[in-house]
């Protein structure tokens, strides 16, 4: 079954590469994937039903067309937290990829080993009522909506697969910060031109409704182009609403500027920490909209400022 996963399979690191400390909450089993997916309570299960209807409410005109095929071939809306067995079994028609289950945030080898192996790390546990509007560890909702149905587009699976790769060179290189910003402005938060009109490819902004509209249409955040080599020098916000978000042609322009170009000669351009502030806008960015960063100004989520 392809949820099941041995560890010991995993390839030590490299002496000489830099791993960052493991947080490993108390009374864990030493390993970072649950042996199986949990089963939910009724109430749990309710709690996707609720946030799987709030979502899809907005997706028309904000999702991506690819999000939406996808979510439509995986069917995810059938009634509570969807099954990871089915759902790999559908996905690895597909694409070749699989959902395993991990308990929490994974270190970031095992989680690049992963990708390289075409399996996505999803979170076992769902969010609780009091956190449904905004959580901090990525939950069974955030990873399976806003992550798995672009998974069955073969040019982004085959983006994932490479970003698995390009991370375990990223350790090499000492150039994780630089590779995580990438996945941060792409996978997590990533806008895609369709027809001319701004969509949101972003598992990040797709499974919540706040950001769902205020990076399409807010005017507080900048909209700029994807270039590689700019993104990777662009520190980001963590718990908060994005100050910026790139935007793509599409994901042909996305695997061309990073897989086909080569993570290396990238990593060796790169200086180890960030050049960029979240909030600049460049003379030399090809910009889509100039953000007022009013909500950014007033002190973002912590300030209670409003999302314009
Ligand atoms: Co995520």
């Amino acid at each position: 079954m392809t949820t099941q996963f041995d560890y010991r399979r995993i390839p030590p690191m490299p002496p000489e590469v830099y791993v960052a400390p493991l947080r490993r909450p108390a009374g864990l089993a030493d390993d970072w994937l649950e042996p199986a997916q949990r089963s939910y309570g009724r109430e749990e299960h309710r709690i996707w039903d609720d946030l799987y209807a709030r979502q899809m409410n907005l997706m028309p005109g904000h999702a991506c067309k690819e999000f939406m095929h996808g979510l439509e071939k995986l069917d995810l809306g059938q009634g509570g937290v969807p099954d990871f067995n089915q759902m790999s079994e559908e996905l690895s028609k597909l694409t070749g990829w699989s959902v395993v289950p991990v308990p929490m945030l994974i270190p970031d080898h095992v989680f690049y080993y992963h990708l390289a192996n075409r399996r996505f790390p999803a979170g076992n546990f769902i969010r609780s009522r009091d956190e449904f509007d905004y959580i901090k560890e990525p939950d069974v909702f955030h990873d399976v909506f806003g992550h798995v149905p672009l998974l069955t587009n073969p040019v982004f699976a085959d983006y994932m697969e490479a970003y698995g790769r390009a991370g375990w060179k990223a350790l090499k290189y000492n150039r994780l910060k630089a590779l995580s910003a990438l996945y941060w402005y792409t996978v997590e938060f990533g806008l895609i031109l369709e027809d001319d009109q701004l969509r949101i490819y972003g598992a990040g902004i797709l499974s919540g409704p706040t950001e769902t509209v205020f990076a399409l249409e807010g005017r507080s955040p900048n909209r700029i182009h994807l270039n590689v080599d700019r993104v990777m020098r662009t520190d980001y916000t963590i718990s908060d609403l994005q100050a910026t978000y790139f935007v793509i042609e599409s994901f042909r322009e996305l695997f061309h500027l990073t897989e086909q170009r080569g993570f290396e000669p990238i990593y060796e351009s790169l200086a180890p920490a960030f050049q960029y502030a979240k909030t600049a806008a460049l003379d030399t960015d090809h910009i889509y909209h100039r953000g007022t960063q009013e909500y950014e100004l007033r002190g973002g989520r912590g300030s209670g400022a409003r999302p314009v």
